[in-house]
């Protein structure tokens, strides 16, 4: 009996095992975007590009990576990378609508990336009749009418009894008659067009820290350090003998040469140069240095 629940057991384990090793059966890569697309427009075509770095060194040819979009609960795309360059590769991808879309790229493994924030198409706004508010005419019609009516009354009894008080409310009705006529008093206003709602806001600005923390997962650090500040057990990282740099901090100028030019460093360094811009580096920085 308990034996036979040991072998169930052994076969259970081989078999999570066979399934859990093809994850890194063609190695590993670093995978490096180009440009981060923090935002982008639904039904406007954006280019993602990227290099394939086997075990963090040689650039890989030959490879259809796939890139997954994925709209929680709603959607699911995917697009196939072409090779532009060796071991560089691009796509072209329209959002089929707005939201904050999870992205994965699919190379040797399956590196998810930071969500892009897709804004609603502009809406071609219709040209609006400016709308009037229909209910307060026949206000401003009765006032006027009334008016001028109890004016003409009025008249007519200052005219036979000469009475003052009869004329100053002729004159006072008069009055209130013609100041109807003036716009923006009694007569309704035209309501202000309605302006078509802008697009939901996008996170046009995000932090150093943030865009560091981000380039952190899409320059493929993540596929060497380990960092505890990248909240997530998704992302897959080697155990190839990179330092954690969760509390890792350093200066300013250290820290530039080493993202800038990791072998001006340390001469047989296992760190590749990621071809990063200085923008990039600043942010990496803020982000490494950050508590
Ligand atoms: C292919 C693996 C790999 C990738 C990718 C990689 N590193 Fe490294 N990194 C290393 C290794 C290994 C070291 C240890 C020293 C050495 O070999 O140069 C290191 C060292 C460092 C250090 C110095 C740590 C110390 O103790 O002085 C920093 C900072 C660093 N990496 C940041 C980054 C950042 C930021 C990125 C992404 C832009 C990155 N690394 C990408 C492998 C990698």
């Amino acid at each position: 009996m308990i034996s036979r629940f040991l072998i169930l057991v052994g076969m259970a384990l081989l078999l999570s095992l066979a399934i859990a090793v093809p994850v890194f059966a063609g190695g590993w890569a670093v995978i490096t975007v180009d440009d981060l697309p923090v935002t982008a427009t639904a039904g406007e075509p954006l280019t993602i590009g990227f290099t394939v770095l086997q075990h963090g060194k040689t650039p890989t040819s030959g490879l259809s990576p796939t890139i997954v979009f994925t709209l929680p609960k709603e959607k699911q795309f995917s697009v196939i990378a072409e090779e532009d360059d060796t071991g560089h590769y691009t796509a072209s991808v329209t959002f089929p609508m707005e939201g904050e879309w999870e992205w994965t790229i699919n190379a040797f493994m399956e590196q998810p990336m930071p969500a892009i924030s897709v804004a609603a198409a502009p809406v071609v706004a219709a040209p609006s009749q400016p709308t009037t508010q229909t209910e307060a005419v026949p206000y401003a019609l009765i006032v006027r009418v009334l008016a001028f009516g109890l004016a003409l009354v009025g008249a007519f009894f200052a005219f036979r009894t000469k009475s003052r008080l009869t004329m100053g409310l002729t004159a006072l009705c008069l009055t209130v008659a013609l100041a109807s006529f003036i716009p923006g008093s009694i007569v309704p206003k035209v309501e202000a067009q309605d302006v078509p709602t802008a697009q939901p806001a996008v996170e046009s600005s995000i932090t150093q820290v943030e865009l560091g923390r981000r380039l952190f997962i899409a320059k493929g650090c993540i596929t060497c350090h380990m960092n505890n500040k990248v909240v997530s057990s998704q992302y897959v990282t080697i155990n190839m003998g990179a330092p954690n740099l969760t509390n890792f901090s350093a200066s300013q100028e250290a820290l530039f040469l080493r993202l800038k030019d990791p072998a001006s460093v340390k001469s047989d360094t296992q760190m590749p140069n990621l071809g990063l811009s200085e923008v990039e580096i600043e942010a990496l920085i803020a982000f490494i240095n950050s508590k």
